[in-house]
């Protein structure tokens, strides 16, 4: 977006806030039951209200209905964006605790070794999936003495990872960013005042999910140095805050770029943000395409004469991405009544033939029946369907002739037997004038030496 389109739409954004987006996120509250179960009960986010007190729910439990504080602002802003068309997001609860990360290379996060007071209380990790916004969020929840409403719980988003792209199809053999931005605040005025000013270190790791086994792509952990885990596959991470401010909040980008896609890479991505004793995670998915070429042979005319069978048509449908999901029709256009009709005759489809960037190609063939003289002019199309091409497909087609009656007449053959002698004589002319430059440059050749 250039600079002037992005001021207005901040412009507008900021005119439109009260109506525009959700204000209120419908979500599940999960938790263990024991033996194996998982308990789901109704909760909700009241992110915006109008003036007065907030909404009654009185289908709630208050400590599930939680009107959300966000000094950040990444959580209000995700669901400001979210179009009124897409469906309602997914959006699960569960209770979390403050842990110090697992994984070694971001043990330098949490030196001390002991969990702040600050982050004492309930937290609740929010998680929202949708075809345009995935976001985790941690919330650190007012405990029940501080509560000023009866029926609803005050909350804070403390770390907040949101992806604007959590399903990306990418061409095979195009580069893909992986969008990946966080916003934190820390919890109390206390926590900040005792560390150094700035945004804290953090830790950025990035994992492929294939086939139930995770692969570490990336890990980076700015501003702590430290040994880390070579990356894998070329990828490249923005790991940075983008302000400075000295006591917070403070966002921070995370986004993934993969040079040129392969189909091994396909799968799903999981971007986790660590802070000190905080996780904030979020999941896309990656799926590569690439759209078939689509050409038909013999090329452009078929040739038969009534009753006759003709020539057998070859419909190479090549390079393409995933294999599955390919369909080829057999269609017969023009004709008698200038119909449109499904082609009739045998048809059948090769093997796929596998090419070294792991597209796949086939052939479609058709050999159409005997020909009538009322088809002469009419088409054969074979069209391909295809998940990465619109829904009419891709098609190539050839017209068919039928010799003798309105087919190549008297005119035609004379034509042909005219154009045939034109290019004999065109050939004979291009090998003399051939001739003559060989031997002209043979001359002087000669003439140098
Ligand atoms: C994060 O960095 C990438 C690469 O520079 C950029 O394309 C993207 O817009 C940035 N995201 C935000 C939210 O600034």
């Amino acid at each position: 977006m250039k600079l002037p389109s992005l001021l207005l739409a901040v412009a507008l954004g900021s005119v439109t806030t009260v109506s525009a987006g959700l204000a209120v996120v419908e979500c599940w509250f999960v938790e263990d039951a024991g033996g194996g179960r998982l308990a789901k009960r109704p909760a909700a986010l009241l992110l915006r209200q109008g003036p007065g007190e907030p909404p009654l729910r009185s289908d709630l439990d208050p400590e599930l209905y939680l009107k959300v504080r966000d000094p950040a602002g990444a959580l209000q802003a995700a669901f400001r964006r979210y179009p009124p068309s897409a469906p309602a997001p997914h959006c699960e609860m569960s209770r979390y605790l403050p842990f110090p990360a697992s994984v070694n290379w971001a043990s330098g996060l949490t030196p001390e070794h002991s969990c702040p007071r600050a982050l004492d209380g309930t937290w609740f990790m929010v998680s929202v999936s949708s075809r345009v916004i995935s976001l985790s969020s941690l919330l650190q929840l007012q405990s029940e003495s501080q509560r000023d409403s009866a029926f609803i719980t005050m909350a804070t988003a403390v770390l907040t990872v949101v992806t604007h792209t959590p399903i990306t199809q990418i061409r095979l053999g195009q580069d893909a960013l992986l969008d990946l931005s966080f916003a934190y605040m820390p919890p109390t005025p206390e926590t900040t005042a005792s560390l150094a000013p700035g945004p804290p270190p953090f830790g950025l790791e990035w994992r492929r999910q294939h086939l139930g086994k995770g692969h570490l792509l990336l890990a980076a952990t700015p501003g702590l140095g430290g040994q880390m885990p070579a990356s894998r596959d070329g990828a490249v991470a923005f790991a940075t805050w983008d302000d400075n401010e000295p006591w917070g909040p403070w966002t921070g980008n995370g986004t993934l770029w993969l040079p040129s896609v392969r189909p091994f890479q396909e799968g799903s991505y999981l971007a986790t943000i660590h802070l000190p004793y905080l996780q904030g995670q979020v999941t896309l998915e990656l799926a590569v395409q690439k759209p078939p070429k689509v050409s038909l042979m013999p090329t452009p005319l078929v040739w038969a004469a009534p009753g006759e069978v003709p020539p057998e048509l070859l419909c190479l449908v090549s390079h393409f991405y995933p294999p599955a999901g390919l369909e080829v029709e057999w269609e017969l256009r023009g004709g008698p009544e200038d119909s449109f009709q499904k082609a009739k005759g045998k048809s059948w489809l090769s093997a796929l033939r596998h090419h070294s960037d792991g597209s796949v190609s086939l052939s479609a063939h058709l050999q159409p029946p005997p020909v009538t003289a009322a088809q002469h002019g009419a088409r054969y199309a074979c069209r391909v369907h295809h998940p990465s091409l619109p829904a009419l497909g891709r098609s190539a087609q050839v017209t068919l002739e039928v010799a003798g009656l309105s087919g190549p007449s008297l005119e035609d053959g004379i034509g042909l037997f005219l154009s045939a002698f034109l290019l004999l004589g065109l050939l004979k002319a291009l090998g003399w004038a051939a001739a003559c430059l060989s031997t002209s440059k043979e001359s002087k050749e000669k003439k140098a030496q």
